[in-house]
């Protein structure tokens, strides 16, 4: 891929991002800055698609902001911007829905997944479509993010194939970019689920702005392995998640991580973890606190990326409208 391709990628401000979402997809964002002309995007309008306290909503966008920042972006190399600020997403939603089947929406997993505990509305039925929409408006090579999002990137090169053989080359066909270790980090307490922001049980997962103490507590109680192997050869057991973490944090070869391990046990491996886990939340932390104090900053920050990234949607937006006839 060329310098200079575009990335495109974001979180939903659905909760507290978790290092699952570190883990599967922030990380890689901040080590692919300098390649790539990176678009970063606090998407608060897929939030809505479940029923969300609009102070709270609110709150965490801007949480997520400074968090994108705490974790390394910087506005300097990427365009870092919210989503709702910027209307070009809502009008080419429009027009992809317009290509987008019924039947195919009706296969997304996710949708299966969410209405089993949310309000089926029509928004999270067509979520995938508002994504598909994110990455095609700015031309976007490289999508990096975790496991669960690949089907909805199967249905964005879709609807980007029709939608240039109906009406003439115009959208980049995007490509999925996985971390190797840890595209899908599992729940702490129950490892056959991925670990998720919006759970209820707040042990299943840790937050980027977890203290010591709740991350010492919450790992010391994960889930490990009835028989005290660190190998179980099962991909869903608690020990391989938590070594995939470990792995994943370090760089580290995951059987050169056994080996060393194994021998000691559970405990030290786990106190180990935690000190793993901790040398990268901690100084997230400082840097979020500090950003938190200027909120004015933000926003300033905040109208510049979106200045940036409309500058570079209008360009698509405009030559959609003239292929479809409008
Ligand atoms: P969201 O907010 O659920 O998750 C944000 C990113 O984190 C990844 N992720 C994980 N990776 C590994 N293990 C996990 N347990 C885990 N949980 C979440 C997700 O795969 C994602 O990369 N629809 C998206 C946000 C989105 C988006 C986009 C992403 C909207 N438009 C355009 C990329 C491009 C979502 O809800 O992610």
């Amino acid at each position: 891929m060329s310098l200079q391709s575009t990335l495109f990628s974001g979180c939903s401000p659905s909760g507290t991002l978790t290092l699952g979402n570190y883990i599967g997809a922030v990380k890689q964002w901040v080590q692919c800055q300098d390649d790539y002309d990176g678009i970063y995007c606090v998407v608060d309008m897929h939030a809505i698609t479940v029923k969300q306290d609009p102070y709270l909503l609110r709150q965490r966008v801007w949480d997520f902001y400074a968090l994108y920042l705490a974790c390394g972006l910087t506005p300097d190399k990427s365009t870092i911007f919210i989503q709702s600020h910027n209307p070009h997403h809502s009008e080419l939603t429009w027009v992809l829905s317009c290509l987008t089947m019924f039947g195919e929406m009706s296969r997304m997993t996710q949708f299966k997944s969410k209405s089993r505990k949310h309000e089926s509305t029509v928004g999270l039925f067509t979520y995938p479509i508002l994504m598909a929409t994110d990455i095609l408006l700015y031309q976007t090579s490289l999508v990096p993010v975790g496991k669960d999002q690949v089907q909805h990137l199967e249905i964005t090169r879709d609807l980007a194939e029709r939608f240039n053989n109906r009406y003439g080359s115009i959208f980049t066909m995007p490509e999925a970019y996985l971390p190797t270790e840890g595209a899908k980090v599992m729940d702490l307490q129950d490892p056959g689920k991925k670990m998720d922001k919006s759970s209820p049980n707040p042990k299943s997962y840790i937050t980027l702005l977890d203290t010591p103490d709740e991350v010492r507590a919450k790992i010391s109680k994960a889930i490990t392995d009835s028989q005290g192997r660190f190998d179980t050869g099962e991909e869903l057991s608690g020990i391989n998640n938590l070594v995939t973490i470990y792995c994943s944090l370090t760089g580290e070869d995951r059987s050169f991580v056994i080996n060393q391990f194994e021998p000691q046990g559970y405990k030290v491996f786990k106190d180990s973890l935690v000190d793993v886990i901790l040398a990268h939340l901690v100084p997230i932390q400082e840097r979020y606190h500090h950003y938190k104090e200027d909120h004015s900053y933000l926003e300033q920050l905040a109208k510049e990326g979106c200045e940036k990234a409309m500058g570079k949607s209008k360009v698509t937006l405009d030559k959609v409208k003239e292929a479809v006839g409008f």
